[in-house]
């Protein structure tokens, strides 16, 4: 029998059940409630440090910090080897694996076995939303892994305050955890735990639990995440009448005081983090830009008919590389102390250091794999993936209303990708359905956080891709019926800060300067800006965007805005590719709406420019 360690007071039949019988399958040595208290935090920071596991940096550069180095074959999520096992193959779609839940269980069954042998299985109740809100969900992971304890803590809001909600018999999303990697009697443990080969992140979206096998590493292992946050959170969202979205939420505060909150999705690592704490250049330093959440938004209608989001999560676990004090002074300052970092580099004097922190890498530096930095080896000291976990209310730019339980208002809805041709920087789609289009059809070139070949472009409608936890086409009818019900539904937009000239140099500054994008956004909205009707929707002028303090001039913008009717043409032609997968469900005012842009582009010119004439 595992030793018992109950930190929290715990008075609930059907959660110790469950927890008995994990155990019984999984044989910890020990069973330890957390309470979630900071003393536990730092004795579990210090249990991992002791290990090895957990490197504590400088306390003098970086105060109550860890880093950490993950196995070389456990550094991102596992798409392939994520499964949606609904009783219907039809319910998972044809855009997630899939396999019958029976049969998965028994897959899972003798690999659970032991799995948890010499180790200690953690308690982690975790509120997704602010404790008690009517908008938030609770679920209950169960991990063998201090790692996953630890970064909880800073991601969810954990421990006796949500077993307090819970109450005796309140209801819970089971989340189990193993990284599979049992020990035998005198077995040395490994700095990172996992199993190097053997991994399933599985959702059983009528029960709605998760289990997840074989990784420790983020939205793989922290299973409020995507898991809950997003694949579980979907079904029940389509169930209730809500949406669950991989999505920033930020506030804008206009000269005039006016505030505006607006949700975007980007793919993984496509810039939300960076949009949601974006600082706008000095030019429109009277603008401020507050944030709520920077990867997940639920969103529900209020009794005013507004839409009202919510962050759930209360952290960040963000993209290293490429952040810096210029791409993102609030994410380098949300990190100054308090955090955890996984696969960046190391300084001799104890500090991190990945690509682009700053132009020129530190002397004596330690790459994430342990060796001497050599620039010459053309080996990255930053895994491309290496992330950061920090407290969301150490971000200067965090919004007032951030934990507010009724959410806050919605007025826009911001999509994009990663494209480096095609799409312009900016357009807004005509109607609500059309945006619901424009979004299932998004398409991103792929990065090191996404699964496939880097730099082929692939649609992820709505970044949506691999957290949608049921059929893709049923997702798209449940937001264009969710628009049907609404009075007054926000508009969508179309963003794409990534497009690039001949030579492969971006056409775009981006980051601060998206402050441009927003703010036409933002007056449209509030009906204060101009637009001209395009072939695929409406668009700024250049006169509609407010150019103090930059020297862009009107031919760069019209470059990086034109809409190339062959290239359109083809782009819309390949959203067959995406429609063909799922014709049995696919709402059929998509069908429509490609041919009407089709047709509108048929009679376009050559290349679509905002000429005068045109307004
Ligand atoms: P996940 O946490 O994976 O969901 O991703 P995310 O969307 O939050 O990603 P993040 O904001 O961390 O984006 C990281 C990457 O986007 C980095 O490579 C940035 O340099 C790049 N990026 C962000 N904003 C911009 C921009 O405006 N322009 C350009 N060119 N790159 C950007
Ligand atoms: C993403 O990939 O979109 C992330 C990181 O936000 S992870 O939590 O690992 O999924
Ligand atoms: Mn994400």
């Amino acid at each position: 029998m595992p030793t018992e360690v109950k930190k929290s007071n715990i008075n609930h039949p059907e959660l110790e059940a469950w927890v008995a019988e994990v155990a019984e399958l999984t044989t910890p040595d020990r069973i330890y409630w957390c309470d979630g208290s900071e003393e536990e935090y730092q004795e579990m920071c210090d249990a991992l440090v002791a290990k090895g596991t957990f490197k504590k940096l400088n306390p003098e550069k970086r105060p109550n910090s860890y880093a950490c180095f993950s196995d070389p074959s456990d550094v991102a999520r596992v798409e392939d080897k994520t499964f949606i096992c609904s009783r219907l193959k039809e319910n998972a779609g044809p855009t997630n694996n899939w396999m019958d839940p029976r049969e998965m269980k028994e897959t899972l069954q003798p690999l659970f076995k032991g799995s948890m042998k010499g180790r200690t299985m953690y308690v982690i109740p975790f509120s997704m939303g602010p404790v008690g809100s009517d908008k938030a969900h609770i679920g209950i992971e169960l991990t063998d892994s201090e790692y996953v304890v630890v970064n909880m803590k800073i991601m969810t809001r954990m421990g006796q305050k949500v077993l307090d909600v819970l109450g005796s018999d309140g209801e819970f999303i089971k989340c189990l955890h193993t990284v599979g990697a049992p020990l035998e009697e005198g077995q040395e443990d490994v700095l990172w735990p996992c199993n190097p080969t053997v991994k399933y992140i599985v959702h059983y979206p009528e029960e709605r639990s998760i289990v997840s096998y074989g990784s420790g590493y983020g939205g793989n292992a922290l299973l409020g995440k995507k898991c809950f946050a997003l694949r579980i959170a979907s079904v029940m969202a389509r169930e209730e009448g809500w949406l669950a979205e991989h999505m920033l939420i930020l506030g804008a505060k206009s000269p005039q005081g006016e505030k505006t909150y607006v949700a975007a999705a980007f793919p993984s690592a496509c810039g939300k983090t960076n949009f949601a704490m974006m600082i706008p250049p000095e030019s429109l330093s009277d603008w401020e830009i507050t944030t709520v959440g920077d990867d997940i938004a639920w969103i529900k209608e209020g009794d005013d008919g507004r839409l009202y989001a919510i962050n759930p999560e209360s952290g960040y676990f963000g993209v290293a590389p490429g952040t810096n004090e210029k791409t993102n002074p609030n994410a380098i300052k949300s990190i100054e102390s308090n955090a955890i970092f996984t696969n960046v580099g190391i300084t001799d004097d104890g500090d991190v250091w990945w690509e682009g922190l700053t132009d020129e890498a530190p002397e004596n530096l330690t790459t994430w794999t342990g060796e001497r930095y050599d620039p010459a080896s053309g080996k990255p000291a930053a895994h491309p993936n290496a992330r950061f976990t920090a407290p969301a209310a150490q971000c200067p730019s965090i919004d007032e209303n951030w934990e507010n339980p009724e959410g806050v208002p919605i007025s826009a809805f911001i999509v994009g990708g990663r494209r480096s041709t095609t799409v312009p920087l900016i357009y807004q789609a005509p109607n609500w359905n059309f945006g619901v289009y424009a979004a299932s059809t998004i398409g991103s070139e792929m990065t090191a956080a996404a699964f496939g070949e880097v730099g082929k472009v692939r649609r992820d409608p709505f970044a949506m891709l691999p957290f949608c936890g049921y059929h893709m086409a049923d997702y798209f009818n449940h937001w264009l019926q969710f628009g049907r019900s609404l009075s007054n539904p926000p508009r969508i937009y179309v963003v794409n800060w990534f497009r690039k000239d001949d030579e492969g140099n971006f056409l775009w500054p981006g980051f601060g300067e998206n402050m441009r994008v927003l703010e036409w956004v933002i007056n449209r909205v509030n009906g204060r800006t101009g637009a001209v009707e395009s072939p695929i929707g409406y668009m700024p002028r250049y006169e509609d965007l407010n150019w103090e303090g930059i020297d862009f001039s009107k031919e760069q913008f019209d470059e990086l805005m034109s809409i190339n009717r062959e290239g359109w043409k083809k782009e819309v032609l390949m959203h067959e590719e995406l429609f063909e997968k799922m014709y049995d469900k696919l709402p059929k005012e998509f069908l429509f709406m490609r041919e009407l842009m089709l047709s509108s582009l048929w009679r376009s010119p050559e290349t679509w420019e905002l000429a005068p004439e045109r307004v």
